[in-house]
């Protein structure tokens, strides 16, 4: 296993940090996950653009181009054997000299860190014989700009952990009745043949598959709506589906304690997921 660190590639044990960095300090620091299938990133200019505005969003400088990235994500790819792999990457605001909330003047040179994960087979892949997931839902304890991909992920971690010890793989968030997105997951529902997803707004990450389900859902003529979603509508749904780069589209088959539909993934989900895997290849 190799993995990137501000310039060098390295095994993950030589790969050391200062205490000082302002990532470990005060999670000020900012990150995406790009997929790659057959070592071919996917959707790499939008998980850029993303890239680019959050570190703009927080003030950090982007220490690397568009083409720089790429190379360095390709590298570390091959680096690490190709195949379907995920590439985790992030860029802190760096060490400053002392711990101090405010940002260090003049500004200290970013952190650059990377690593690849396998992505397991997604369940869209073989939709006939998908079984689909479980969730539950919290209350969204977050703040108030989850538009930016930040690594300050405690919350997310918090609700993540109460839906594994409840049984189930994702925790659905409300916020005033209605529905944001998963802790690390977009949110789909389906309704009398109508699919509907929450907006884009500063209430959740604009999802680079989220995006590519909107679109594909445009493509192929499947009835789509951007809207609110509100808890009654969301246990009242047809089909549920959670969207990630590392998990694609993910059909939900029990909420709490009730099912969803008929306890199986549910057609509009299985035509999504065709269109999705056609998509990729
Ligand atoms: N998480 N919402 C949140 C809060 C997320 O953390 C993620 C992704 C998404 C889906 O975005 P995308 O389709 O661009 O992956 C939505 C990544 C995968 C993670 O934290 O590992």
């Amino acid at each position: 296993t190799q993995v990137y660190l501000n310039g060098a590639f390295m095994a993950p044990a030589d790969a050391t940090i200062s205490p000082m960095d302002r990532g470990f300090l005060f999670a000020d620091g900012i990150y995406e996950v790009i997929p790659a299938y057959n070592g071919v990133l996917f959707r790499f200019e939008e998980h850029l653009i993303r890239l680019e505005r959050s570190l703009a969003e927080v003030d950090i400088r982007n220490p690397h181009s568009r083409a720089q990235w790429r190379e360095r994500c390709e590298q570390l790819l091959r680096a690490n054997g190709g195949g379907n792999l995920s590439v985790y990457l992030q860029v802190t605001r760096g060490a400053a000299e002392k711990r101090d909330h405010a940002f260090p003047s003049p500004a200290v040179t970013p952190t650059v860190f990377m690593m690849t994960n396998p992505i397991a087979i997604p369940a869209a892949d073989s939709p006939e014989t998908a079984v689909g997931a479980r969730a539950i839902t919290l209350d969204d304890i977050r703040w108030a700009r989850c538009d930016i991909k930040s690594v300050s992920l405690l919350p997310n971690s918090l609700l993540r952990q109460q839906a594994v010890a409840a049984g189930a793989s994702e925790a659905i968030l409300l916020r005033d009745g209605f529905v944001t997105e998963g802790s690390a997951s977009n949110v789909f529902i389906a309704k009398a043949g109508t699919i509907a997803t929450p907006p884009k707004s500063h209430a959740i990450l604009g999802g680079i598959t989220r995006d590519l389900v909107v679109e594909l859902c445009h493509q192929h003529g499947l009835a789509l709506e951007e809207r609110e979603i509100t808890e009654m509508q969301l246990r009242q749904a047809d089909e549920i589906w959670i969207t990630s780069s590392t998990k694609e589209v993910v059909p939900v088959i029990q909420l709490n304690n009730a099912i969803i539909g008929n306890g199986m993934p549910g057609p509009l989900w299985k035509a999504l997921a065709h269109h999705y895997v056609q998509h990729k290849r």
